[in-house]
């Protein structure tokens, strides 16, 4: 499957273009500072005015940690998931969603998949950490509960994490993806606990619910660790 740009609509950029110049200025007092600096790295090929072109993507990162961009309908089974992160490919939607849905969505499109995930994967840190999950992903996919604990660290990091950098910050791409959550989860009233691996892998999440609570991480080291750890268990 391959990005079909040509086949974007006006509407498409439209959207793309509301999204990501909202998200931008949203982001500048909320987002970590990895993924600022990645977006500001990255602005030759990830900016408001065009739909990001999955080619200049790959090219882009070829000399720097070298993810591709793997396109996908949508969601994917978990073993071809962990399989591709294992091989540095990220699988991406390419559809986007429509001006009557920009802030309710119940699949992840592109704007998600993209200005949300793929700024950090450019992260040397954050890039082996998903590369190291990935391949644990794969040498457990036959052991069920192990893949679940895998699911939640996902979650609770890669989509929905948290970073100390005087207060909290975001770096998860669900949160950096969406303009009410990237202000509910800094909100006072919003419970944040520190990260920590053994309550990560215990604790459940419901995808279409509100989180009850996020995870902070003190550094991008602290997630490497994790699962340098987690493989050392595993053994
Ligand atoms: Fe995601």
């Amino acid at each position: 499957m391959k990005q079909q740009f040509e086949q974007y609509t006006q509407e498409d950029f439209d959207v793309w273009e509301t999204l990501s110049s909202r998200q931008e200025v949203n982001l500048k007092d909320k987002a970590c500072t990895e993924y600022l600096s990645a977006i500001d790295d990255m602005k030759e090929v990830l900016y408001p005015g065009r739909i990001a072109e999955f080619s200049q993507l790959n090219d882009w990162f070829e000399t720097r940690t070298g993810w591709t961009m793997y396109c996908v309908p949508g969601l994917i089974p978990v073993d071809k998931f962990f399989e591709l992160l294992a091989k540095k490919q990220f699988c991406s939607s390419t559809w986007l969603r429509n001006m009557e849905q920009l802030d309710y969505l119940e699949e992840p499109d592109m704007f998600h998949d993209v200005f949300g995930h793929v700024p950090l994967l450019s992260n040397n840190v954050f890039s082996e950490f998903i590369h190291e999950f990935g391949k644990l992903g794969v040498q457990n996919i036959k052991n069920e509960e192990r893949l679940i604990q895998l699911q939640r660290l996902y979650w609770f990091t890669i989509e929905f994490g948290l970073i100390d950098q005087n207060g909290p910050k975001v770096y998860g791409a669900g949160i950096a993806s969406s303009f009410g959550e990237s202000i509910y989860s800094l909100d006072q009233k919003t419970a944040r606990v520190p990260f920590n691996l053994d309550e990560v892998l215990t604790t459940f999440f419901e995808t279409d619910k509100i989180q009850e609570k996020y995870f902070v991480i003190e550094s991008m080291e602290q997630l490497y660790q994790a699962i340098i750890e987690l493989k050392a268990r595993w053994k």
